[in-house]
C-alpha cells in the first residue's frame, strides 16, 4: 500500500507561529489524546509586547522537551505516530521556522508523512476538538461563520466545509485582542492586556464612557479599531492619575463593551445574510467573558448555534492544527520536506480578499 493510501489516526502536531510552544497527539476523530504547551508571557512581560527574536530562542528550548513529554506522558511510541503536522503560515517567521525544522527532520528521519497547515484554518476546527474533560459539540458540523479574534487576527470567515473558506471581513488596522493590549498597556495595566481589562470590567460600569464603535452601520462585516484605542489615549489623558485609578473598571468595561458590540453586530448581520445559524468563536479573544456572555445571549435569542470552545483549544494550541492536519492527510495531501514557512497565508488557503 503507497503512503498516501494509508488511513491515517494519529498525528503528532506542532504549533511554534507566535509565542506559545505546543504539541499535541490527535486522532482522527478529533479526540486529543495530550496537548502540552509553554507559554511565554513572562519573557515577554518586560517589553510589553512579543520580541520576536526571544520568541524563536524560547521556541527552540522548549520544543524538543515537549514533544519528549507529550509521547512519554500519553505511553505512546514513534511508531504509533501516523503523521507529522505543523504550522508553517501565517505567523513570526523566526518562529514558525523552528517548528517547521523540526517537524521536517521527524517526518524526514522517522520516514512519517509530513503535512503543514495555515495556523487560521487550526483555529476553524477548534469546534471538533473533545477530550475526557470535554464533550464532542452536538451537531457541529459544516457549514458555519468563523470569528476568529486573537492578538494578531480578528476576520469573519464562511466556512462552508473543511479546506473551503470564504473571507468575509476583517479588521483593517489593530486586531480586537491587539486593541486589548494597546488600551491595557496605556493604561498600565501589564502584558497580556486582555485578560486584566476582561477581570477589571467585572467590577465595572460599561455605560460610563462612551467609546466609538466604528462603522459598527456599514453594511460590510471589516472592523475598525484604531480610532477606539485613540478615543481611549485620549480619554486616558485627560484624566488625573487618582481619576484614572478610581475609575479603571468602569474605563475598562466601556472600552471591552466597544469592542464586543462591534463583534457581535456584524456577526449577528452576517448570519441572517447568509442564512447559516452556525456560529464558532474562536481566538484568544474568545476567552473575553464579555464576548463569551453576549455572543451565547445573542445566540439564544436569535436560535443560532454559538459554539465558544474551552480556552485551551481557543487560545494558540497544536491540538487544533492537528485536526486540520490529519482531515488533510486523510484527503491524500503531502508537504514536501523542503517547503519554507512564511508570514502571511498563501493564495489557496482562503477565498475572498485577505
Ligand atoms: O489566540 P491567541 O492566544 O494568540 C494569538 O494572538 O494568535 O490570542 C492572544 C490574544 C491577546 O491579544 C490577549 O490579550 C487576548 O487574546 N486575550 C483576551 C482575553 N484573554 C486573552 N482578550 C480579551 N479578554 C480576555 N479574557
Ligand atoms: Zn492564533
Amino acid at each position: 500500500m503507497k503512503d498516501h493510501e494509508k488511513s491515517i489516526k494519529r498525528v503528532l502536531a506542532i504549533e511554534t507561529s507566535c509565542d506559545d510552544t505546543s504539541v499535541a497527539l490527535v486522532r482522527d476523530d478529533g479526540w486529543v489524546e495530550k496537548l502540552s504547551s509553554a507559554h511565554q508571557d513572562l519573557v515577554h512581560e518586560p517589553f510589553g509586547g512579543v520580541v520576536p527574536e526571544i520568541a524563536s530562542r524560547s521556541h527552540s528550548e522548549a520544543l524538543l522537551p515537549l514533544i519528549d513529554l507529550v509521547l512519554t506522558q500519553s505511553h505512546c511510541h514513534w511508531k504509533d505516530v501516523d503523521g507529522i503536522v505543523v504550522t508553517s503560515r501565517p505567523g513570526l517567521v523566526g518562529s514558525l521556522l523552528v517548528g517547521v525544522v523540526t517537524a521536517q527532520t521527524l517526518s524526514f528521519s522517522l520516514d512519517k508523512p509530513l503535512i503543514m497547515v495555515n495556523h487560521l484554518e487550526g483555529h476553524l476546527m477548534a469546534g471538533f476538538l473533545s477530550d475526557s474533560e470535554v464533550t464532542k459539540v452536538p451537531q457541529f458540523d459544516f457549514p458555519y461563520l468563523g470569528l476568529a479574534v486573537s492578538g494578531g487576527h480578528t476576520h469573519l470567515y464562511w466556512v462552508k466545509d473543511f479546506g473551503v473558506y470564504q473571507v468575509l471581513g476583517h479588521t483593517v488596522d489593530d486586531a480586537a485582542g491587539e486593541a486589548f493590549d494597546k488600551f491595557a498597556q496605556m493604561a498600565g495595566l501589564g502584558f497580556p492586556g486582555g485578560v486584566q481589562v476582561d477581570r477589571r470590567s467585572q467590577q465595572g460600569d460599561a455605560n460610563r464612557f462612551t467609546f466609538p464603535r466604528a462603522m459598527i452601520r456599514e453594511n460590510h462585516y471589516n472592523w475598525s479599531f484604531s480610532g477606539l484605542k485613540t478615543s481611549a489615549r485620549q480619554l486616558l489623558s485627560s484624566l488625573s492619575e487618582e481619576e484614572r485609578r478610581l475609575n479603571m473598571p468602569s474605563l475598562c468595561a466601556s472600552y471591552q463593551e466597544a469592542i464586543v458590540e462591534v463583534l457581535i453586530t456584524k456577526l449577528a448581520r452576517a448570519v441572517s445574510e447568509f442564512k447559516i445559524p452556525r456560529v464558532l468563536i474562536t481566538g484568544g479573544v474568545s476567552a473575553n467573558s464579555r464576548l463569551r456572555t453576549k455572543a451565547l445571549e445573542w445566540g439564544h435569542e436569535a436560535g443560532v448555534q454559538v459554539v465558544v470552545p474551552p480556552l485551551k483549544y481557543c487560545t494558540d494550541n497544536a491540538a487544533m492544527i492537528g485536526y486540520a492536519g490529519i482531515l488533510r492527510l486523510n484527503k491524500g495531501e503531502r508537504s514536501l520536506v523542503s517547503e519554507s514557512p512564511s508570514s502571511r497565508s498563501l493564495p489557496h488557503d482562503f477565498m475572498g480578499f485577505m
